[in-house]
C-alpha cells in the first residue's frame, strides 16, 4: 500500500498561509468533494485541504464519473470567498495546476475550454468548482482537482483515447508528494494575490488553446460550430459562430473541429 501521501508532502516543507493550513487524508473515500463539502458546512476554515488515495465515487464536470484509482492525485480545498472571487476560484485553479506541473516536471501543459488541463492534446488533469450561496453571500466553496499521475490511463478503456498521465508523457515516475505540495503552494499564492484584487485570467488566457481554433461546441445535448474569439471576465467562451453572430458559452465541452472544409 502506497505510503500516506500528505505526510510525505508536509515532510518537504508546505509554507502557505491559507490553502493547506488543515489537511485530512483518506486512504479510500466516497469522493473528496462530499467530504470537503460536510467539512465545511461543520465551518471547516477556508483553506481545509482533503486528499484521498483513491475515490469510490469520484465525479468530473457535468455529472461524469471522474476514474479515482490509486496512483494519482485527488484533493478537494474549501474556500470561502467574496462573490467577486468566486467565479475566479475555478480559473486560479487551472493556472496552480499548470505551474505545478510545469515546475516539477518541466513539461508545458496547456488548457482547453473550460478548464481541462492537457499535454501534448491529452488531458491529465480536470478542476470541479462547487459553492453554495445564499442570497449575496457564499457560504462555502469547494475546489476539486484530479491529476493522473501514475494511472496507467492504456489500461482503461473509458478514458484510454483521451488521457494521459505524467509519469507517461515525463518518462519517469513523477513523485506525486512535489506536485501536490507546489500545488498548494501555487493555490495559496493565486488565492491570496485575488484577496489583494489581482487576477489570474491574463496568464489563464495565455493558457487556452482553444482561442483561435474552429471549435465544435456541446452543451446540455446541443452543439453549434464556430471559431473560440475569446473568454470574457468570468472566463465564458465566445464563440462566433457561421452566420456571424457571438454567443457566449458558460459551460460546456469543446472539440477542435480543424479548418472550414
Ligand atoms: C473534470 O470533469 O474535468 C473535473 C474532474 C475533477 C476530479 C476531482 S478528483 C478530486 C475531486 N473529487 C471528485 O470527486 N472530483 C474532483
Amino acid at each position: 500500500m502506497p505510503g500516506n501521501l500528505v505526510s510525505a508532502t508536509l515532510r518537504g516543507g508546505l509554507f502557505t498561509r491559507v490553502v493547506g493550513k488543515r489537511l485530512l487524508f483518506f486512504q479510500e473515500i466516497g469522493s473528496t468533494m462530499d467530504e470537503a463539502g460536510r467539512e465545511a458546512e461543520a465551518g471547516a476554515d477556508e483553506g481545509t485541504v482533503v486528499v484521498a488515495e483513491s475515490q469510490t465515487a469520484g465525479r468530473g464536470r457535468l455529472g461524469r464519473n471522474w476514474v479515482s484509482r490509486e496512483g494519482n492525485l485527488y484533493l478537494s480545498v474549501v474556500f470561502r470567498p467574496t462573490m467577486q472571487a468566486l467565479p475566479l476560484l475555478s480559473i486560479l485553479a487551472g493556472v496552480a495546476v499548470t505551474r505545478a506541473i510545469r515546475k516539477t516536471t518541466g513539461l508545458d501543459p496547456r488548457i482547453k475550454w473550460p478548464n481541462d488541463v492537457l499535454i501534448d492534446g491529452k488531458k491529465v488533469a480536470g478542476i470541479l468548482a462547487e459553492s453554495v450561496v445564499t442570497g449575496n453571500t457564499v457560504s462555502h466553496a469547494v475546489v476539486g482537482i484530479g491529476i493522473n499521475v501514475g494511472l496507467d490511463t492504456d489500461a482503461v478503456e473509458d478514458i484510454a483515447s483521451f488521457a494521459t498521465g505524467l509519469n507517461v508523457v515525463a518518462e519517469r515516475p513523477v513523485p506525486r508528494e512535489d506536485v501536490l505540495r507546489q500545488l498548494l503552494h501555487d493555490l495559496d499564492a493565486l488565492y491570496l494575490d485575488v484577496g489583494q484584487g489581482g487576477s489570474p485570467m491574463g496568464e489563464w488566457r495565455a493558457l487556452l488553446e482553444t482561442l483561435g481554433q474552429r471549435v465544435q461546441a456541446h452543451w446540455r445535448g446541443d452543439s453549434c460550430v464556430g471559431l473560440a474569439e475569446d473568454v470574457d471576465e468570468l472566463g465564458n467562451l465566445q464563440l462566433r459562430l457561421e452566420d456571424g453572430r457571438l454567443v457566449t458559452l458558460s459551460a460546456g465541452d469543446v472539440t477542435l473541429r480543424g479548418p472550414e472544409p
